[in-house]
């Protein structure tokens, strides 16, 4: 467990939040892929553990990662971990001291943190894991409220709720970098969007699929299935310039019934450029215009960095076509039926849309989720997947 390691080998820890696991790895790995770095993790590694350790990489490697990702709570440069304190010491104890060093100055201020993931230790416990961090060298002054380096001894618990051991699996100690952007959660949050609809695509999600789709400054995005543009929003907070076409004419131009309780119709200025303003950044909003993704829209050739959307799944939002009424295909009764035709639908729609554009540098992505649909005795008729995921290069 002991990290022999100079200032060009030093591991990170990188600490996840336990929702949409499965879009963790994509999303850590995108985004490193934007730093042409790779993803290289200890032998252990567990893609469903919060922690991860992240090696080749440097701090500010890590800092742009935490600067974009959604996923990752905290990362932290790892002095030491193990199974019991006691391998936590000694792995500790070897970390070379001139690493630490520059964060343990006699005229500097810091404070250590305790962080436990599947358990709640009281304070008389948690002070304690810190008093047996005395051994560690420190020489600066604590300061709880601002202090200059902060430190986290963070132990894992395992994730099962029903049975948490007495002591941890594993523990690490760090010195903390940088938080994520976990707080977009709530300040982009759909519930204060100035122009929403009920199928809008919720803030998390958004923006871990313009993570996903690497979606960086001055790229041109286009999302075919735009509705209230909520991808938009991501897509330009990251910077990128954005566009998109919705099938529905109310949509595009933020009118008809409202979708908020209490509201029977949209207001004057409830629109796409509207969100965009709403964040700072109308300057990169294109435009969105009404049009049926599986029909031809684009000149040959229009170019597009990225595609990112969130197709009509035929459950919330139905899939619509133009065209006369017997080619427009009613939802089976059957659900299962249900399923596979609004599969299809989607393939013939999405494909459509691909091949009419061509994707500068090469590179596209489309997510599309689906969501667990409970019924009223509360069973899952099918539970959230990614059903499909292209990226080229
Ligand atoms: C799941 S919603 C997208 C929601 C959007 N991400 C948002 O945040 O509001 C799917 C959208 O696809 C649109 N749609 C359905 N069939 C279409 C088609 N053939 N061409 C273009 N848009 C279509 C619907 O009008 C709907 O707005």
């Amino acid at each position: 467990m002991a990290l022999h390691c100079g200032r060009a080998c030093r591991q990170y820890l990188l600490h996840l939040a336990h929702d949409n696991v499965d879009f963790r790895l994509p999303e850590i790995k995108a985004l490193l892929s934007l730093r042409k770095r790779p993803f290289d993790t200890s032998k252990t590694f567990s893609e469903k553990s919060p922690f991860w350790h992240l090696n080749g990489l440097s701090e500010d490697d890590m800092r742009r990662v935490m600067s974009r990702t959604i996923c990752g709570k905290s990362s932290f440069e790892l002095w030491g971990h193990g199974t019991t304190t006691d391998e936590l010491r000694t792995s500790l104890l070897k970390y070379p001291a001139e690493n630490m060093a520059p964060y343990l100055q006699h005229n500097s201020t810091y404070k250590i943190n305790v962080y436990t993931f599947n358990k709640t230790l009281v304070f008389k416990n948690r002070i304690k894991k810190i008093d047996a961090l005395d051994f560690l060298p420190f020489k600066g002054t604590v300061n709880l409220k601002d202090p200059e380096h902060i430190f986290c001894l963070l132990e894992d618990y395992g994730s099962d709720p029903n049975d948490i051991p007495e002591e941890p699996f594993h523990i690490y100690f760090g010195r903390w970098i940088a938080d994520g952007q976990r707080e977009l959660i709530r300040s982009y949050s759909v519930k204060k969007r100035h122009f929403i609809g009920n199928t809008s695509m919720d803030a998390r999600l958004s923006f871990i699929m313009a993570n996903h789709a690497k979606v960086k400054a001055d790229d041109l995005v286009y999302d075919p299935f735009v509705g209230t543009g909520s991808l938009l929003v991501a897509c330009s907070h990251f910077g990128a310039y954005v566009c998109g076409t919705d099938i529905d004419y109310n949509t595009i131009h933020g009118i008809g019934k409202a979708s908020r309780k209490n509201q029977k119709w949209r207001g004057p200025d409830e629109n796409i450029r509207a969100n965009l303003r709403q964040y700072g950044t109308e300057s990169l909003y294109v435009d969105v215009m009404v049009s049926d993704a599986s029909k031809p829209v684009w000149r040959k050739n229009a170019q597009f960095d990225a595609i990112v959307t969130d197709p009509p799944y035929g459950i919330r939002e139905s899939t619509r076509r133009t065209g006369s009424h017997k080619d427009i295909i009613k939802p089976p009764v059957d659900f299962i039926q249900r399923l596979f035709k609004m599969k299809s639908l989607l393939h013939f729609l999405i494909n459509n849309t691909v091949k009419r554009v061509v994707l500068r540098n090469k590179k596209y992505f489309f997510i599309y989720i689906l969501n667990v649909v409970y019924s009223c005795d509360g069973k899952a008729e099918f539970s959230t997947a990614i059903t499909s995921v292209f990226s080229v290069t």
